[in-house]
């Protein structure tokens, strides 16, 4: 096993001795652990922030990204009717470059907005306010909470689950599924999954949603990941499902190397988000590419402004670079927001968006990259690409069926 560093170790040790106890542990339960094990999980080891090593995420890129988030937060409150104090309550902040870059453009869009406005900035060690008015905003946060896997097997579903094999090493086992929340849900799905198919299903969802709504008392929720509906994600398109491992700036990995070391990430199903607010009185208001919402909420504008306005040569590149990478849909542009409502009357996308005078007299207040952020143009963060199964070949898999 590689990367068998004191971190690492502990996170085996602790995978071992679940499943000595326990015969076998699911695929959840080992990611669970991989990532966050207090202490030495990737997320909670006391040694290392994982952030700008091993992947990069549309805030650190730019800081344009917190200023259009900061411009539609504006605009929730209005929707409030202008509260004297509006909360926003940012789950898995990280090391909280979102939240500087939104409280800082606040300040400078809307002095009323500013000063009503109450920023909790948390992560997974942090206590967190309940039944605040206001919005609960997460990026990349779902995709990191824990997955089951399962595969098609003889036209039935299998779940991947984590055992030791007669010489002590980890290995998968499929066994197939008796886990009901997963069968229900993947024997609803309108097109039957074909056999061979492989794929995930987010055990973080139901918890996460009924948790947002004891967040929440009256207000919005904003949600950025990768990801999509059901109908795709459980597609062809993603036939070997959608696991992903990082470990600086190299993806592919099997999710048994480096374990507690690389990031483990699978695509969000938007549709059991929405389903699962609905169960939980949150209504859904819209989902829309990262491109699109960035559009809505000042992007070109600010983009115009940058191009006109004088700076070093090197810094406007850096910086135009930087918002273009945030819209291209073949790089974070083609991440989804949704976004979602609590005791608000039904909205439409449409209600949530700024004219384009207000835009275009936000755009004087763009901001400029700082040293929280990443620096593009120096190519240190084109992402290597691995096709992750060619990786997981050389790993001993047995079927129980
Ligand atoms: C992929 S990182 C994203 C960090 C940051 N939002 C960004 O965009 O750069 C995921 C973050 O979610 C946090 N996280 C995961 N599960 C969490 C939970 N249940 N509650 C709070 N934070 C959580 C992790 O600790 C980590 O900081």
């Amino acid at each position: 096993m590689n990367g068998n560093t004191e971190q690492s170790s502990h996170v085996i040790n602790e995978i071992r001795t679940r499943i000595t106890e326990k015969g076998k542990i699911s695929f959840s339960e080992f990611m669970e652990v991989a990532l966050y094990l207090p202490g030495y999980g990737y997320y909670c080891s006391d040694e290392k922030q994982p952030y700008r090593e091993d992947y990069y995420t549309s805030p650190s890129v730019s800081p344009v990204f917190g200023a259009c988030i900061a411009i539609q937060l504006r605009q929730m409150w209005m929707l409030l009717d202008r509260p004297k104090e509006v909360a926003v309550v940012e789950i898995g902040s990280g090391n909280g470059v979102l939240s500087r870059d939104i409280t800082n453009a606040a300040g400078k869009l809307d002095i009323e907005f500013a000063d009503s406005l109450k920023y909790f900035s948390t992560d997974i060690r942090d206590e967190v306010p309940t039944q605040i008015t206001g919005c609960v905003i997460s990026n990349e946060l779902l995709d990191a909470f824990p997955v089951a896997r399962f595969k098609i097997l003889d036209g039935e579903i299998h779940e991947v689950f984590v055992a030791l094999d007669d010489n002590e090493n980890i290995v998968e086992i499929t066994e197939r599924s008796s886990n009901s929340l997963i069968n229900e849900y993947l024997n609803s799905l309108e097109t039957p999954l074909a056999d061979g198919q492989k794929g995930e299903f987010n055990t973080g969802i139901d918890n996460w949603m009924a948790r947002v709504s004891d967040i929440l008392k009256e207000g919005f929720i904003i949600t950025i990941d990768y990801g999509s509906y059901k109908d795709d994600l459980y597609s062809k398109s993603n036939f070997k499902g959608s696991l992903q491992t990082y470990y600086k700036h190299v993806y592919g990995l099997s999710p048994y190397q480096k374990i507690g070391q690389q990031d483990l990430t699978a695509k969000v199903d938007f549709s059991r988000v929405i389903e699962s607010g609905a169960k939980n009185g949150i209504f859904n208001i819209g989902l829309i590419d990262q491109a699109e919402f960035l559009q809505n909420t000042g992007i070109v504008q600010m983009q115009n402004h940058l191009r006109n306005i004088s700076l070093n040569i090197n810094e406007k590149q850096e910086n135009l670079h930087s918002i273009d990478m945030l819209c291209r849909p073949e790089n974070l542009g083609g991440f989804k927001v949704l976004i979602q409502s609590k005791q608000q009357t039904e909205l439409s996308l449409e209600k949530l968006w700024p004219s384009i005078d207000e835009l275009e007299s936000f755009a004087k207040y763009t901001p400029l990259k700082n040293n929280d952020h990443i620096k593009i143009l120096s190519n240190k963060y084109s992402n290597s690409y691995i096709e992750i199964d060619d990786l997981f070949e050389g790993f001993t898999e047995t079927s129980n069926q």
